[in-house]
């Protein structure tokens, strides 16, 4: 199949090269030419795992790149479309790039084409994409419009597109649905997972993906009412989180004694400063929305966006009460992107906080694996460090935030840690370790919905209560 991917950013990237590795012919466009520049000359944009292999598997060969839409229009049966969509100053998605992409496809389309909707826009998307199509000279038996929204997760984003969990299709017609039905197949019959180079999948991941066929409206309903959820889970869970703390209960134990239930499932049971990123923040808003649209108060969401604000505040207010006065302070932060494994930074609540404590007059040392080139660009003062490792961010520093659940932080040597810091505070947002191996350690240890951990030899007594206004526990210390 010949497929055009418009838009070449963490979507569109990974779903063009995964097309590439089923088997398809794929040009991916972007409107970026230095992007499109580097990618052409085999190098990444993005972190993202295995995607360095696979582009330099197809590149040349079954992967190309372009920056004209006109020409991937003409040389594809498939155009999906993977620009982005924000959030617009009102909440709701601001689909003008993917409006601007309708219009270039609508005057390129010569012979008959599917336009596949894969970002992720409001119910009623493919509607407004149909109509533009035809405003602006497509012929209505021309092309058709389907929706297949995305699901994968940054971090793991081609192990999720190559191995779904079910694969979603809104067609309204026969003809895309056959389309998108091959497009899938190597995955749908699971050809592709018998192959000798196949991407390898560690874990549980069906022989065959699921597809779920649905009519278009459906299909983007799915996409919205599926990260509200999941980002209502993660809102549940700090709420619940605030309750722990203040009752000195453990919201690890909590998490694990709700999760174990197959009803509800551990998956997204974490808490900490709240979800952030490129789509939970913007597609909740968006979501919202819809439902004010439909005479629909959502008040629920509503809820959801509070609790997950306010959890940035809880956490600022932890490291103010643990500290005292921030002004003159010199903090290391380990963790800026919005989450481990990626280098997006977008609505990070790591450089929300960091902003935050900034402005209060601390001074801020970061380390980051690899979102460091990226804070740069927008965290612009003259208080902020880069470190080449957590321990040299941590050097001298009157207390550690953890801000991103990056697996390298929760490995730390504690006791290197301990000799680098000049006071020994760790304050934790992501839960990254127990309380009691911290103290054993030597650190006074906050975290997200469990009691301060204190080291026995260290005497504040009364402090934990009214200074923290958090429960705490002493611990004996190793050594
Ligand atoms: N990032 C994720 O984890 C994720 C997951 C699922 C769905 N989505 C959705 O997918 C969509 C894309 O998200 P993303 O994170 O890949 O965004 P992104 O910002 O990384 O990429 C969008 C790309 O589109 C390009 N672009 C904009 N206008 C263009 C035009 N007229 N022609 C060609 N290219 C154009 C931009 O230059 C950019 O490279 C969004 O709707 C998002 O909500 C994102």
């Amino acid at each position: 199949m010949r497929i055009a991917v418009i838009g070449s950013g963490y979507v569109g990237l990974v779903a063009a090269v995964c097309f590439a590795e089923l088997g398809h012919d794929v040009l991916s466009v972007d409107s970026d030419h230095d992007k499109i520049a580097l990618l052409r000359g085999g190098q990444v944009p993005i972190h993202e795992r295995f995607l360095p292999e696979l582009v330099n598997r197809h590149r040349g060969k079954r992967l190309c790149f372009s920056t004209s839409v006109t020409e991937a229009v003409d040389q594809s049966d498939a155009v999906f479309i993977t620009v982005g969509t924000p959030q617009s100053e009102t909440g709701e998605a601001d689909l003008s790039f993917v409006e601007a992409v309708a219009q270039e496809i609508a005057s390129a389309i010569s012979d008959f084409k599917v336009i596949i909707e894969k970002s992720t826009v409001p119910v009623r998307t493919c509607e407004s994409l149909r109509k533009t199509l035809l405003l602006n000279g497509a012929r209505p038996d021309s092309f058709s419009v389907a929706s297949n929204p995305e699901f994968l997760r940054e971090g793991t984003a081609v192990t999720d597109f190559l191995y779904p969990d079910r694969l979603v299709i809104g067609v309204d017609d026969a003809a895309s649905a056959s389309l998108l039905s091959s497009i899938y197949r190597p995955l749908t019959d699971g050809s592709y997972y018998r192959q000798e180079s196949a991407i390898p999948f560690v874990g549980y991941a069906h022989a065959q993906a699921p597809i779920i066929v649905t009519d278009t409206k459906s299909a983007e309903l799915i996409k919205h009412a599926s990260n509200a959820f999941l980002a209502m889970k993660i809102s549940f869970i700090n709420a619940v989180a605030n309750i722990a703390e203040f009752v000195g209960a453990d919201i690890e134990q909590v998490s694990a004694g709700i999760g174990s239930d197959s009803r509800i499932g551990t998956k997204f049971l974490n808490a900490g400063i709240g979800y952030g990123g490129s789509c939970f923040p913007k597609d909740v808003q968006a979501f919202r929305v819809v439902a004010e649209h439909c005479n629909y108060e959502f008040g629920l969401l509503t809820e959801v966006i509070r609790v997950n604000a306010e959890q940035r505040s809880r956490f600022l207010k932890k490291v103010r009460n643990a500290l005292w006065t921030l002004r003159g302070k010199r903090l290391g932060v380990l963790g800026l992107a919005f989450k481990g494994d990626t280098d997006d930074i977008r609505e990070s609540p790591a450089l929300e906080i960091i902003s935050v404590l900034l402005k209060e007059g601390a001074y801020v040392c970061a380390y980051d694996p690899v979102a460091i080139p990226k804070a740069k660009e927008v965290l612009d003062t003259n208080r902020i460090f880069y470190a080449t490792d957590p321990y040299t961010a941590a050097s001298g520093c009157d207390a550690v935030l953890i801000l991103t659940e990056w697996k390298q932080f929760a490995q730390l040597d504690l006791e290197k840690l301990r000799s680098v810091v000049k006071h020994p505070i760790v304050i934790d947002g992501r839960n990254l370790y127990r309380p009691q191996e911290m103290a054993r350690a030597g650190f006074v240890y906050h975290s997200i919905g469990r009691p301060v951990a204190i080291p026995e030899c260290m005497s504040f007594d009364g402090e934990s209560d009214s200074m923290h206004r958090e429960s705490a526990i002493r611990f004996a210390t190793t050594g």
